[in-house]
């Protein structure tokens, strides 16, 4: 069959006849949240890592690889595998205790909200 083209108007019409569309308010949500990673952390595309590695693409990507310049521990790296939804929210939930003696110096987002919102907008910068 071919493409026809409507069916995404149609969506985007029916998002804006609803007023509000969940994905995208997880989404502003998400990027409200990553506020407290930034003073860490850019995620433009070409932006560059600082005291954490840039996040541009960071999901779905293997575990303390993507920025090669950057200097991730071995107990990160040890990890092995690829960054998906669950162990990003493990990890945000309490980074020392998923890597003890990692570098990311930060508490956690206690809230699960918090991270999956984060998360979902985390999804939304990559290629
Ligand atoms: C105090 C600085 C700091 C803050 C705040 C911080 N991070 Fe990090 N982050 C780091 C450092 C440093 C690393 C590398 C850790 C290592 O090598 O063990 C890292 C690593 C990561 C990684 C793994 C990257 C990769 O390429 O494998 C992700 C994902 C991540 N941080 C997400 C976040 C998110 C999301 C937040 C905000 C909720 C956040 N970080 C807050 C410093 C920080």
């Amino acid at each position: 069959m071919k493409a026809t083209g409507w069916v995404p108007l149609a969506l985007a019409l029916a998002g804006c006849g609803s007023g509000h569309d969940a994905a995208s308010d997880q989404i502003a949500d998400g990027k409200r949240v990553f506020q407290r990673c930034t003073a860490c952390h850019t995620i433009g595309q070409y932006a560059t890592d600082t005291d954490g590695p840039n996040l541009y693409g960071v999901m779905n990507a293997p575990i303390g690889e993507r920025r090669t310049r950057f200097s991730y521990t071995a107990g990160l790296k040890a990890l092995g595998g690829n960054w998906d939804a669950e162990r990003v929210d493990r990890w945000l939930a309490n980074p020392r205790r998923m890597v003890p003696g990692t570098t990311m110096a930060f508490a956690g987002l206690p809230n699960p909200q918090d991270r999956a919102d984060v998360i979902a907008y985390l999804s939304t910068q990559g290629p």
